[in-house]
């Protein structure tokens, strides 16, 4: 009969937690999820976990495995080698209790971003070139599992929640700026609120992301170089100040499709 899987879990709260050792009986095809409802069920049924899906969808069971931000519920414990596995909570965001973090702050960071705010000659229905579709569609992967901001040293080592919004919300903000009919000038708020300045581009959240978005390459280092273009591209900027650039949509048809910077967007 197979070994028992040893697992070392994270107990307790803001007011302390140590590390506690558990056995686990291996089932075929476990993941580190089923290990603590293995330990809920038939060890100790206060260890706290948040999970809802455990189908890699909900993104509510974000942890750190052997120190890398995880999803329990996509990690097979097989994948670990024969030591013991070592399971804590998200380390940049306030503890709860065990397993379970505070994210709210992500929640209320997602909420001072304006929403999708069509331009007034926007045609209806909506039509839309195939590669901006494409383009955007790979941010609208994101589950909102915050381990792109759980890795991201800018919040997590340094803290710098009141100046940067992070990956996760970086993506959010490309996803409406790189929108063909969206009318809101985004890069302000990146530039400012936003923070984009702090990241420089360690790909660490790319690396973590289980939905396998190019938060860097494709999202954070393209609205980079539209900030960099609005406000420290002098000639740019003179004809920001002089005109109100629109972008050029077609009278009852898709607007032209984006080359490499995406979609041309009215600056303010
Ligand atoms: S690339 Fe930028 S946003 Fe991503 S982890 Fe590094 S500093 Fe943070
Ligand atoms: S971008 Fe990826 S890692 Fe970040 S919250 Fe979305 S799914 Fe999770
Ligand atoms: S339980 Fe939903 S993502 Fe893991």
């Amino acid at each position: 009969m197979a070994e028992n899987i040893k697992l070392q879990v994270m107990r307790g709260d803001a007011s302390g937690a140590k590390m506690v050792t558990y056995e686990v009986p291996p089932v075929p095809g476990m993941v580190v999820l089923d290990a603590l409802h293995y330990i809920q069920a038939n060890i100790d049924s206060t260890l706290a976990c948040r999970w809802n899906c455990k189908a890699a969808k909900c993104g509510s069971c974000s942890a750190e495995i052997n120190g890398k931000p995880s999803l329990l519920c996509k990690s097979r414990v097989d994948t670990f080698g024969g030591g013991p596995i070592e399971v804590g909570p998200l380390r940049t965001f306030p503890l709860i209790k065990d397993l379970v973090t505070d994210v709210s702050w992500n929640f209320r960071v997602s909420r001072k971003i304006p929403s999708l705010t069509l331009a007034p000659d926007a045609p209806n229905p909506l039509i839309m070139h195939q590669i901006d579709v494409d383009r955007i569609q790979e941010f609208r992967k994101c589950i909102e599992c915050f381990l792109c901001q759980d890795v991201c040293h800018v919040l997590r080592d340094h803290d710098r929640k009141d100046g940067f919004f992070g990956p996760r919300q970086m993506i959010k903000l490309a996803s409406l700026d790189m929108h063909p009919y969206d009318d809101v000038n985004r890069r302000e708020q990146l530039k400012g609120e936003g923070g984009i300045g702090y990241c420089n581009i360690t790909k660490c959240c790319t690396e973590v992301c289980p939905e396998h978005i190019h938060i860097t390459d494709n999202g954070i280092i393209p609205m980079k170089e539209r900030v960099v273009d609005d406000y420290f591209d002098p000639i740019k900027k003179l004809i920001n100040i002089v005109v109100e650039k629109k972008k050029p949509l077609r009278p009852g048809g898709a607007p032209p499709a984006s080359t490499s910077g995406g979609a041309v967007k009215s600056v303010k």
